[in-house]
């Protein structure tokens, strides 16, 4: 997909498809306007004969037109005053979904020609690329039949109103662009099955991504290196299946060696069965979008070499499957970690937090000015905070800030949760340093609080993206979340 900004009025631009809007009670917008005296009144008397109101999430299309544009789609914006980054999101989305029905190759948008309270020209071309890339994204399916069209549009252009503007949307575009191909390729290797999708896939993945970027350096530790690095804790989770393991780190340099890399830490069960502590069988399927926070660090790496990002930027990814085998660690068993510090396995279900703390202590080798742990860790922060927001924990509230931050300008957001001693309590253990289990009550945050105990001395910060990384139902597959948190944070990042 191509995307431009231009500063031409829509009763000149050549297009395929002009995309413009109609507030509530009928009230054209600005574009709509100029359009419409070019195209002898046909927007004016679709609000005249009924045909359009002006509410949110309409749609219209205009076919078959002289003029500059062959085709025009109407869509109702809503409120003027409430008319907003979302409802732009929403209305540009309806216009993708029309327009996809077309054999329009191109299209410009003028719904930024009117002013939107919290989008500049900047947000506007950023958050155009995203929805333009989610409604052009396919599942790499293997179906033999009924394979979907390639769709017919290539070309996407956004109008602005001024000079000063058209420089900020070309900056849009450009982000833009860096975090859907992140997206895509965390949705691409989320949305494989657990039989592609293995920890040699990914092993492999990441080296063709090293090959694709020459500023990419990857390396791959097996199971026999990170048993001498003494990760008896990661390794453990891996008793149980046939699948060697994996210990993925990337290395991108964008600034002076001296300068401390960002640190991504992701989560890779490429299928959690839960081990001994098997998982009831419904939707035990989702269970390969486990590696998640792995592919969103794969994602991310890829947005900030597409960008050229100057900050350094590390990726760690341990990678396994937790499968029940005659191996398997045992509920009780007692593993040593990276650290030393000894972990009783009260249940093999919470693995996630088994394979990142000792990803978070390898990690201290970088030196790291933060390090951020991605993991679809806990069902308890589906429950707390439903499929809208991920669960954001950290020691460090200004890190925390920032990446809140970075998720509202995204629309990619996170909710801070708690941490602390009180909770952290309930990991006691008679046996070991502490137990990976501390019962039903505040999961996600008794989660954090075993991931805390390894972070001493790091500013450290904690995604649990178990409800928003994908999506369950009808449109099952992964949302390439939490990528567009993580490229605006790198990209803010002073
Ligand atoms: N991968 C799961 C968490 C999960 C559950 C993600 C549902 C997405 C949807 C994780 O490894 C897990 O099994 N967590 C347990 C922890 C419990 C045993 C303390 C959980 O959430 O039930
Ligand atoms: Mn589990
Ligand atoms: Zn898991």
């Amino acid at each position: 997909m191509e995307f431009f900004v231009s500063t031409a009025s829509p009763s000149r631009q050549r297009t395929d498809c002009a995309i413009v809007g109609v507030y509530d009670k009928g009230v054209l917008s600005t574009a709509a306007e100029e359009l419409d005296a070019r195209i002898g009144g046909r927007i004016a008397k679709l609000v005249k004969r009924g045909d359009l109101r002006g509410k949110s999430g309409d749609a219209v299309l205009l076919a078959d037109l002289s003029g500059p544009c062959e085709r025009v789609i109407v869509l109702g914006l809503g409120t003027r005053s409430a008319f907003k980054r979302k409802q732009y999101r929403k209305a540009l989305a309806s216009a993708l979904s029309v327009l996809s029905k077309t054999g329009a190759r191109d299209a410009v948008s003028y719904l930024g020609l009117d002013e939107i309270a919290d989008a500049d020209a900047y947000a506007q071309a950023r958050a155009a690329v995203e929805v333009v890339a989610a409604s052009q994204y396919r599942i790499p399916d293997h179906k033999t039949t009924n394979k979907r069209p390639k769709p017919a549009l290539t070309k996407f252009g956004l109008a602005v109103g001024s000079r000063g503007d058209k420089n900020q949307a070309e900056r849009g575009l450009t982000h833009g662009q860096g975090i859907v191909a992140g997206m895509a390729l965390m949705r691409d290797l989320a949305n494989q099955p657990a039989n592609v999708c293995t920890p040699t896939y990914l092993a492999r993945a990441a080296k063709n991504l090293a090959k694709d970027y020459k500023k990419l350096n990857v390396r791959v530790l097996n199971e026999a290196e990170c048993k001498r690095l003494g990760m008896g804790s990661f390794l453990s989770v891996t008793e149980g299946t046939e699948q060697p393991a994996a210990f993925i780190v990337f290395e991108y340099y964008g600034a002076p060696r001296s300068q401390a890399p960002t640190v991504l830490v992701g989560k890779g069960v490429t299928f959690d069965t839960g081990g001994i502590s098997l998982k009831p069988p419904a939707a035990m399927d989702e269970m390969k979008f486990d590696m998640s926070g792995a592919a969103s660090v794969f994602g991310t790496m890829k947005a900030v070499l597409e960008l050229q990002l100057p900050i350094n930027v590390v990726g760690v990814v341990p990678a396994c499957e937790n499968m029940p085998g005659g191996r398997s660690t045992k509920p009780g068993d007692i593993v040593k970690s990276m650290s030393g510090q000894t972990i009783e396995v009260l249940n093999t279900d919470a693995e996630g937090r088994l394979i990142l703390c000792d990803a978070i202590t390898y990690s201290r080798r970088f030196k790291p000015d933060v390090v951020i742990d991605l993991a679809t860790l806990t069902g308890a922060c589906v429950i707390a905070l439903g499929s809208h927001l991920s669960g954001l924990f950290s020691n460090d509230d200004a890190l925390a800030a920032a990446l809140k931050a970075a998720g509202e300008r995204a629309d990619d957001r996170a909710w801070h949760m708690p941490i602390g001693e009180e909770y952290a309590e309930q990991l006691k253990s008679n046996f070991a340093d502490f137990a990976n289990v501390a019962g039903r009550e505040g999961g996600a945050i008794t989660a954090a609080c075993f991931l805390s105990k390894f972070t001493e001395g790091l500013r450290w910060a904690h995604l649990d993206i178990a409800g928003t990384a994908y999506q369950s139902g009808a449109n099952k597959g992964s949302t390439g979340r939490p990528v567009p948190l993580l490229v605006d944070y790198l990209i803010n990042k002073k």
